[in-house]
């Protein structure tokens, strides 16, 4: 299984057998191993956190289905997923990487299924708060931008 944080705090935190749960200052250090909120300082961490919820996906979970109403956005904390859309390769998404991003950024459906490949232990962003984030905060939404920038480049060179 892939992890995120080394260390005995993280290590504490990843084993907390509590499920949508909200998150502790103990996160913080798992919130800070995460790219895509590597640039954010402490202050907007803990922002991150309070509204950011947990979730565990069984092996083989359907997590996201294409064609579904998107309402959620997931940060892959421990485990892998993989996305398995109708045209192009299969790909894996490991811990510290996120999906959901694009049914809620244009308001559309979901664009590919999104399978727990193991145990999945996920952070989960409401709608209306990654909305919220992605307006205050810029950094994020650069680095949001990036990642959708490099997957393009990968999908267009696979397909
Ligand atoms: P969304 O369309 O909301 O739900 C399915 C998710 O799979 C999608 O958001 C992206 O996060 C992810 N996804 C779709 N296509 C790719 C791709 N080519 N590479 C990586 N992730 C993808």
């Amino acid at each position: 299984m892939s992890q995120l944080a080394a260390g005995p705090t993280a290590r504490a935190v990843l084993a907390s057998p509590r499920d949508s749960g909200r998150l502790d200052r103990d996160w913080l250090t798992v919130l800070a191993a995460v790219p895509l909120f590597g640039e954010l300082s402490r202050r907007h961490l803990k922002r991150v956190a309070s509204l950011a919820k947990t979730r565990r996906f069984a092996s083989g979970t359907a997590i996201v289905r294409k064609g579904d109403p998107g309402t959620v956005f997931y940060v892959i904390i421990d485990g892998s997923a993989r996305v398995v859309a109708a045209k192009g390769r299969a790909r894996r998404l490991k811990a510290g990487q996120f999906f959901g991003e694009m049914a809620l950024l244009d308001d559309s459906p979901r664009s590919a299924d999104v399978v727990a490949e193991d145990e999945v232990l996920a952070l989960t962003i409401s709608r209306s708060a990654f909305g919220k984030l992605l307006k205050s905060e810029p950094t994020l939404a650069n680095a949001l931008l990036r990642t959708l920038a490099g997957r393009l480049r990968a999908a267009e060179a696979s397909a």
